[in-house]
């Protein structure tokens, strides 16, 4: 357990679920601290990433039924390669193995077969009780859960492993809240939920997490914005014809990596700068943190196109550790059509040409009378088949005879033209139904959350003295403002209590705490990143201040206490600063 586990078990920010009954890998709890710190990055993106670009946000249901995994290919297509040790039985990550304990990068882009030689010609063994596991089988591993709907096993259902397909399956009701109009865009923030071989990695690799996920639906030929939208905005790109053994990220202007085409979309741009200000907003640390591009053989089945937003994150004096915190996929169209295959209802969208277009189409308009007795039961199945014949070949309406190839009862029909009745006829168009392609951003919550614990994590020494310091941006933290009595006695703690009660009442999560020495209730505000703490003193009691001390510097003022509500709102949103307050207030 790092030292960072061990405070945000200590602290209550997360731990392993149900450990009074041994517990289960791959599913942790947050506690009061982590969940206040988890909806808050939660906050921060519905405001970056729905309402700011003005999309909508739904709530579907965890459990789907198997049709929609059938037909966005997560039944066939959503596994991770399982090896399994012969001897203890513990089962492992095949790639992962491979990308630990070899020079080996990407290892998820190799087949199962690949894997299993490379396992066998650098003599890995099991983790767990070192066998060697040479010549074991490598297998595909379904990673959805599955479930039964209702009483019995006819109705088979799985915890949905990506937000998205909620979004997608809704598809034809959404489109007509966007009142047909491309491109607009679906958010979405919910747990999903993956069989995952191997968690690890505290909330990093868990069986069930919270995704923030948008779809954006794009029509198909949409180049995205003009990059100077996001010019200006850097960050480390680490695209896929550079990753290697040598291969080192980027530091470029992300609008410029779209105008080369190291950025295959300007939509992909615009939403790696739109997450490169958003992660920094949330606590991390840009030293140590890149977009890498997915090698070819890495992307999920449904993308064309994919970077991921990654973070080290190790702690001091370890080797770096690369996780990934989002991806940004182009789906191309692929989910929308795999829905309009399976499902009953209509994926695509009406888009209206500039000016109306004239088209020719081809129509027959075949003499039943002649069809009938010459092919009996099969009249109407030649009849269909001529008119298919005529939309995609013109040309086999040229001679006197018309041929039906194999089309109908494997057989070739022969009928005569004049017959048919084939026409050419010009029509005049207003537009057409497109399937819109998606762009999807899809973040991890969890990770972001683990992320900014670990870059904002730090011990430090005040006064000769060690403290643990979260230093987490006050737009997230858990608790904005720490409220004490210098000691209960003499109407202090009263004023403090009520102090607390009134920035509550102001939307501020404030905490009372008169246990202890002071000195001590600011390392236990400091530990949990609370970023201010406001203190009742015998001063306050006669000039009707208090002191405000800030937990980066340890700064403090002493303000008028009817100031206070506006001045840590201000500083909670960003729009005043601690160095702002030292210039107008008496420091202490
Ligand atoms: N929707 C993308 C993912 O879950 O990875």
């Amino acid at each position: 357990m790092t030292e960072l586990d061990e405070l945000a078990r200590r602290r209550g920010f997360y731990f392993p679920s149900s450990e009074t009954y041994g517990g289960v890998a791959g599913f942790y709890t947050y506690g009061p601290a982590g969940a206040a710190l988890k909806a808050n990055v939660e906050d921060a993106w519905r405001e970056r990433f729905s309402t700011e670009e003005g999309h909508v946000e739904i709530d579907a249901p965890t459990v789907m039924p198997e049709p929609v995994f059938e037909a966005s290919g997560h039944l066939d297509g959503f596994d991770d390669m399982l090896v399994r040790c012969p001897e203890c039985a513990e089962s492992h990550r095949a790639d992962h193995l491979v990308e630990d304990n070899t020079d080996i990068e990407e290892a998820e882009s190799f087949s199962p077969e690949e894997i299993a030689e490379v396992i066998a010609e650098n003599g890995l063994t099991c983790p767990n009780c070192g066998t060697e596991l040479a010549g074991e089988p490598v297998e595909d591993f379904n990673l959805m859960f599955e479930t039964n709907i209702g009483p019995g096993s006819d109705r088979p259902g799985y915890l949905r492993p990506e937000t998205a397909q909620g979004i997608f399956v809704e598809f034809p009701r959404l489109k007509e809240y966007a009142r047909g109009q491309l491109p607009f865009g679906v958010t979405q923030i919910g747990r999903a939920y993956r069989n995952e071989i191997s968690p690890r990695n505290a909330v990093v690799r868990t069986r069930e997490f919270t995704q923030a996920e948008l779809e954006l639906f794009v029509s198909p030929g949409d180049p995205g914005p003009e990059t100077s939208e996001f010019a200006g905005i850097e960050a480390p790109l680490y695209a896929a014809s550079e990753q290697g053994p040598n291969g080192e990220p980027e530091l470029r202007d992300i609008a410029d990596a779209v105008s080369d085409g190291t950025i295959g979309s300007a939509y992909i741009g615009y939403y790696l700068a739109a997450a490169r200000e958003w992660y920094e907003r949330v606590g991390l640390d840009m030293n140590r943190f890149r977009f890498r591009q997915h090698q070819a053989g890495e992307r999920a089945h449904y993308a064309a196109d994919c970077w991921d937003a990654e973070a080290d994150v190790s702690m001091p004096g370890e080797d770096p550790e690369w996780i990934e915190l989002a991806g940004f996929a182009d789906r191309g169209n692929y989910d929308l059509s795999k829905h309009a295959e399976g499902g009953a209802d209509d994926f695509t969208v009406f888009e209206a040409y500039d000016e109306p277009k004239v088209v020719e189409t081809a129509t027959v308009d075949p003499d039943m009378s002649y069809l009938g007795p010459e092919f009996g039961g099969d009249a109407g199945a030649v009849a269909e088949a001529l008119a298919e014949l005529a939309e995609s070949d013109r040309s086999a309406f040229e001679g006197e005879e018309v041929e039906v190839d194999g089309e109908v009862d494997g057989e070739t029909h022969a009928v005569p033209v004049e017959k048919v009745n084939f026409a050419v006829e010009e029509v005049e168009e207003n537009g057409e139904h497109v399937t819109p392609n998606v762009i999807e951003p899809s973040f991890g919550v969890d990770r972001a959350v683990y992320a900014a614990l670990v870059h904002s994590y730090e011990a430090d020494e005040i006064d000769g003295e060690e403290r643990d310091v979260l230093r987490l941006p006050a737009e997230v933290a858990p608790t904005t403002v720490g409220v004490f009595p210098l000691m209960d006695k003499d109407g202090m703690g009263e004023t403090a209590r009520d102090l607390a009660a009134e920035l509550r009442r102001a939307g501020l999560d404030a905490e009372y705490d008169d246990s202890g020495a002071i000195g001590r209730r600011y390392r236990r505000q400091d530990e949990v990143g609370t970023p201010f703490c406001v203190t009742v003193d015998y001063e306050s009691l006669e000039t009707d201040t208090v002191t405000l001390r800030e937990r980066d510097s340890t700064a403090q003022v002493r303000l008028p206490t009817e100031e206070l509500v506006g001045t840590l709102a201000e500083l909670k949103a960003g729009r005043t600063d601690f160095e702002a307050l030292r210039e107008r207030h008496d420091e202490v």
